[in-house]
């Protein structure tokens, strides 16, 4: 089990997973140095991290991962936030419904951008950092890829791009670093609103019947990050 204290990126940290993922690296003794692109949500959450912790700053870095600049932009941020970046979580990204009747070029562009090309150049980009720090980066990505639905091939797409990339990075990054996936079932799915009967309809396709909570999440993203022999795993959680 790697000593605590570690710095870790959590990019993505605005979202309902990276919040619950950056609080219980904070309350575990990391350092969560949180990434998304919206700061006045960022400094909302780094607050509140802060709060419920010793009361010491927790960083945070912001872009729009669709700005060919982004990964750019986040490592100044990053340099200026001070610490080396020992760990990464990926929890970026939109989950857009792309009909395929009118799905167009720019869907996949943006998507796969968001979703895979900014995330492994920022990898890239932190290379050196985490190799000195013998550093563990955990995506999540999601189930679909093997076992797709309807209306999201842009997204379906780029998580199958992200998840080939980083099991190649494992490679490239072995025995230093270690590069892991979690193929998610659903937590939350936005268009339940739209149709109540689809989640129960969703929930009942998986052999547990139900979706995951962002604790279960955070339970797979710390274990895997702590997992000192694995690397290029693709674990499938809630399917
Ligand atoms: N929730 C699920 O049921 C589920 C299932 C399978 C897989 N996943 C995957 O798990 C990860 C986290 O999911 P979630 O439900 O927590 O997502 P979420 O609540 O929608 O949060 C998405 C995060 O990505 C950031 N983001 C979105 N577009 C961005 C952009 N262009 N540039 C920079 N940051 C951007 C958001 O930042 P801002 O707030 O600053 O915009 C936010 O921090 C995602 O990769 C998702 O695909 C989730």
């Amino acid at each position: 089990m790697p000593a605590r204290g570690r710095t870790v990126l959590v990019v993505g940290a605005t979202g309902r997973l990276g919040v619950a993922i950056a609080k219980a690296l904070a309350a575990r003794g990391d350092r969560p140095l949180l990434a998304a692109r919206d700061p006045e949500k960022l400094a909302s959450i780094a607050r509140s991290i802060a709060e419920g912790g010793d009361g010491a700053r927790v960083p945070f870095v912001h872009a729009d991962l669709t700005d060919p600049g982004a990964v750019d932009t986040l490592m100044r941020g990053i340099r200026d936030a001070g610490p080396r970046v020992d760990d990464v979580v990926l929890a970026c990204g939109p989950f857009p419904r792309t009909p395929f009747a009118t799905l167009r070029r720019d869907d996949l562009v943006h998507t796969l951008t968001v979703h895979a090309i900014a995330p492994l150049l920022l990898a890239h980009a932190l290379a050196e950092d985490l190799t000195l720090a013998k550093g563990s980066v955990v995506a999540l990505s999601d189930a679909g890829v093997t076992r797709p639905f309807t209306n999201h091939v842009a997204y379906l797409t780029a998580k199958g791009a992200l998840q080939t990339g980083l099991r190649a990075l494992a490679v490239e990054l072995a025995p230093e670093v270690r590069v892991n996936v979690i193929a998610l079932g659903i937590v939350a799915d936005p268009e339940a609103d739209d149709d109540p009967l689809r989640t129960h309809r969703l929930a009942t396709r998986s052999p547990l019947g139900r979706f995951g909570t962002p604790e279960e999440v955070v339970h797979a993203t710390l274990s895997l990050l702590d997992a000192t022999w694995s690397t290029g795993e693709i674990w499938g959680i809630g399917r």
